[in-house]
């Protein structure tokens, strides 16, 4: 027999429970979607080709967040109910033969394993479908799965279409089966929507089979709490945590200090090398590359961006879309973004915030600073309170400053300029013009001394000692 298995997700739901603008599929845990997550599982198991999502509510995005992985669709144009979402898709897929794996889209956790498992019981049975159920503790909300006196799985109940006796029944239908594709197309148009919802159930399906002289397996999962689906936002926090725990987890294993690790949060694509340590409250989201040996310090958030190793992100620093080559320091209370490049050895302080630039190797920013599309070169120093003014207004322009240039405090740079290689700006300058390498430039006016000038007003205005007025 064919035993290829054919996935289809059903994701065309609203998520009511979610009270959401969005649907449901579309909210995040663990760093990605729902959808993503129980679309990259599938195709775990089976060639994008075999793998079929079902959309309707906001069927644009929901193919939008998932088309790049080269999954098919299948539309259901009204929900109807949970059979219906598969029969939409009879079309595309009745032909395909071999299994029928179905799952919903709000069980983002569901491990490959099970789903595994779950191909292999069916595939060495002779029953027309298995489904995969778990005792528990609270089954409300699940459909009950009814066994027979011998045992024997006979239908699935819902929750509002059971008798207070099924309701009693703690086995839940977790909603992942795996049918006999030639036995579930030939009855699947026997789905009526006889139950207060008038919806077609997909659990109908077992007492379709059952009616029609076939069996069903059942599956009994091992940790019930990895397969539950989400239906509010208490229960999208809870499989968001239990991502970040695998993840945090993972990284330990594999060598990654991580200081409190319940309060951390690292995306599920993230990489961490060897020895380095993340710190309490610290964010590591999306894309990001960690080296070996860095330090994240606590509540820094680290987002698509690139830390080559020995790389230390001081506390309360935020970097994205970024780049830190090796032995870099940046933070505390640092912002980096929109490309910032901070070459080997380089160092940005407390306050200090670089978009769209390269500091060079081993140059220093490091305080109360913008420094926004310039390129510093090695060696330069920036003194406290440096502003490169590179908008007018209108357009965007940019600063250079060449190797081993010295920037004096509080220095305006207003771009597009250029300070030639050694050059020395004098504190509080105003840089409007170029500055020639091994010049010195003063862009400010000369002071003056009026000596005894505050004496004498002092006398003049006021007879009392300062203090007692
Ligand atoms: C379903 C099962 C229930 C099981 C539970 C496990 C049915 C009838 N009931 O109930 O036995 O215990 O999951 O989590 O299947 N959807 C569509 N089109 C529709 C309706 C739903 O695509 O017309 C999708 C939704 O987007 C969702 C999924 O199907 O991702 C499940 O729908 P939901 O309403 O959450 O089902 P439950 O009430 O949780
Ligand atoms: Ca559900």
């Amino acid at each position: 027999m064919d035993s290829r298995a054919t996935v289809v997700i059903l994701a065309a739901g609203l998520g009511t429970r979610m009270k959401s603008r969005q649907a449901k599929v579309l909210h995040q845990a663990g760093g990605r979607r729902l959808i993503e997550h129980t679309v990259d599982t599938a195709l775990q198991i089976a060639a994008p080709e075999r793998v079929f999502v079902v959309v309707g509510h906001q069927a644009d995005k929901v193919r939008e967040a998932v088309g790049a992985r080269g999954v098919g669709f299948i539309e259901q144009g009204e929900q109807k109910g949970t059979g219906h979402a598969v029969t939409s898709g009879r079309a595309a897929l009745a032909h395909l033969g071999g299994l029928l794996v179905i799952y919903y889209g709000d069980c983002p956790l569901i491990p490959a394993e099970v789903l595994h498992a779950l191909v292999k019981q069916q595939s060495e049975s002779t029953d027309a479908g298995t489904l995969v159920s778990a005792m528990l503790d609270d089954p409300t909300g699940y459909g009950r799965v009814i066994r027979d006196a011998k045992g024997s799985v006979q239908a699935v109940v819902e929750q509002r279409a059971g008798t207070p006796e099924q309701l009693a029944i703690r086995e839940g239908n977790v909603g992942i089966y795996c049918f006999r594709a030639d036995a579930f197309w030939k009855h699947a148009g026997e789905l009526q929507p006889n139950n207060p919802a008038h919806e077609y159930y997909l659990t109908d399906m077992v007492e379709v089979l059952v009616r029609a002289g076939h069996s069903i397996g059942a599956l009994r999962a091992q940790h019930p709490a990895d397969l539950l689906g989400i239906n509010n936002r208490v229960e999208l926090a809870a499989a968001d945590r239990a991502f970040r725990d695998r993840k945090v987890r993972e990284l330990m294993l594999d060598g990654v200090t991580i200081q409190k690790p319940d309060t951390v949060s690292v995306d599920a694509q993230a990489r961490i090398g060897i020895d380095s340590v993340i710190e309490p409250f610290a964010q590591i989201l999306g894309a990001t590359v960690i080296g070996e040996n860095c330090r994240i310090g606590a509540s820094s958030i680290v987002r698509n961006s690139t830390l080559a190793d020995d790389v230390e992100v001081g506390a309360f620093t935020i970097v994205d879309a970024s780049r830190l080559d090796s032995g870099a320091r940046v933070g505390p209370y640092a912002r980096l973004r929109m490309d910032a490049h901070v070459e080997a050895g380089a160092h940005v302080g407390n306050f200090v915030e670089l978009k769209k630039t390269r500091l060079g190797p081993g140059a220093k920013a490091m305080h109360l600073a913008y420094l926004g599309d310039a390129a510093i070169g090695a060696g330069v120093n920036i003194g406290a309170g440096t502003i490169t003014c590179n908008y007018d207004g209108i357009a965007k322009h940019p600063t250079r400053i060449g190797k081993g240039a010295f920037v004096g405090s509080n220095s305006t740079l207003v771009a597009p300029v250029e300070i030639g290689e050694g050059a020395y700006l004098g504190a509080g300058s105003v840089i409007t013009d170029g500055v020639p390498a091994d010049s010195l430039a003063l862009g400010r006016a000369r002071q003056v001394n009026k000596e005894g000038w505050a004496r004498k007003r002092r006398e003049k205005t006021h007879k009392e000692p300062l203090h007692n007025r």
